[in-house]
């Protein structure tokens, strides 16, 4: 019988949908959060089905305050505790930031910062108070090079994640970004840009990326860069000046 419970929040595709099913296979009970609720439904008896896991659906728009006010009081519920939250739904924009009419640039930020941070705040709260708790935030190698203001969204969840998990681990709450690199999900799609736009050598499954990432928060790391393409990329990251990184910015974007 399970006694866990994890929240994913995009677990109707890629890697939220991955995360969705190797928690369930892990035992997890699950609360999954999304807009699009006849496909969180779809999802939800899969995972039954599969897993014998009990699943609850939250649909809301995490770009909404008051729909994301209700998966806030969801997280912080001290009589249904979540003891994992998987902050991982969000989007990307095609066009750079000046390109953009404000308020798209608005959506993405609420999306990938003011989400990721309201729910990591409230989950974080009741977990510190129980003693015992996780939070992985699904974050970017674009975090660490310049990629516009989505790079920018990212490097914001990578620095409080890292943080966090070395404020409050003596208090039993760990937080991890996991950082991928460019992985196979409708995420491009939904953006419009073609996949072949990125070298082929560089695509990630989900499958494998939920799986190593998984391994490093059961290892205790607060941050996860699966595959050795993207820990090489990252590493060099750190010591490129930023002129020379902003000429492969284009890259993945046709
Ligand atoms: N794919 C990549 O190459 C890649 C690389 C690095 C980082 N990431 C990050 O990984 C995370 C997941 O991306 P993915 O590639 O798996 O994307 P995806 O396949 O497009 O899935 C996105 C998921 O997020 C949900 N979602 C989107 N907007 C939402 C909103 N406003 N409110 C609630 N749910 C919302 C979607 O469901 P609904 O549409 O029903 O709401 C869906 O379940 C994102 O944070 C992304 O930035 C992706």
């Amino acid at each position: 019988m399970s006694q866990r419970t994890a929240l994913v929040t995009g677990p109707t595709a890629g890697i939220g949908r991955a995360f969705a099913d190797q928690l369930a296979a892990r035992g997890h009970d699950l609360v999954l959060v999304a807009r699009d609720a006849a496909r969180l439904e779809e999802v939800a008896a899969e995972l039954r089905a599969a897993h014998g896991v009990a699943v609850e659906v939250l649909p809301a728009d995490l770009g909404d305050r008051e729909q994301l006010a209700t998966v806030e009081a969801r997280v912080a519920d001290r009589e249904r505790p979540v003891d994992l939250v998987v902050n991982n739904a969000g989007f990307g924009l095609k066009k750079p930031f000046l390109a953009n009419d404000v308020e798209q640039e608005q959506a993405m930020l609420d999306v990938l910062v003011t989400a990721v941070m309201r729910i990591s705040h409230a989950a974080g709260g009741a977990m510190a108070e129980r003693g015992h708790g996780g939070v992985i935030n699904v974050s970017s190698v674009a975090g660490y090079l310049p990629r516009g203001s989505y790079g920018a969204a990212k490097a914001y969840v990578t620095r409080l994640s890292q943080w966090a998990d070395a404020t409050y681990r003596g208090q039993g709450v760990r937080f991890m970004a996991l950082c991928p690199g460019f992985v196979r999900t409708e995420f491009h799609e939904r953006m419009e840009v073609k996949q072949a736009s990125a070298p082929k050598l560089l695509w990630l499954e989900a499958d494998d990326l939920v799986r190593d990432a998984l391994h490093d928060f059961d290892k205790g790391r607060s941050i996860s860069v699966p595959s050795v393409r993207y820990k090489a990329i990252t590493t060099v990251a750190r010591y490129t000046p930023t002129g020379l990184q902003a000429r492969f910015q284009s890259l993945g974007r046709k």
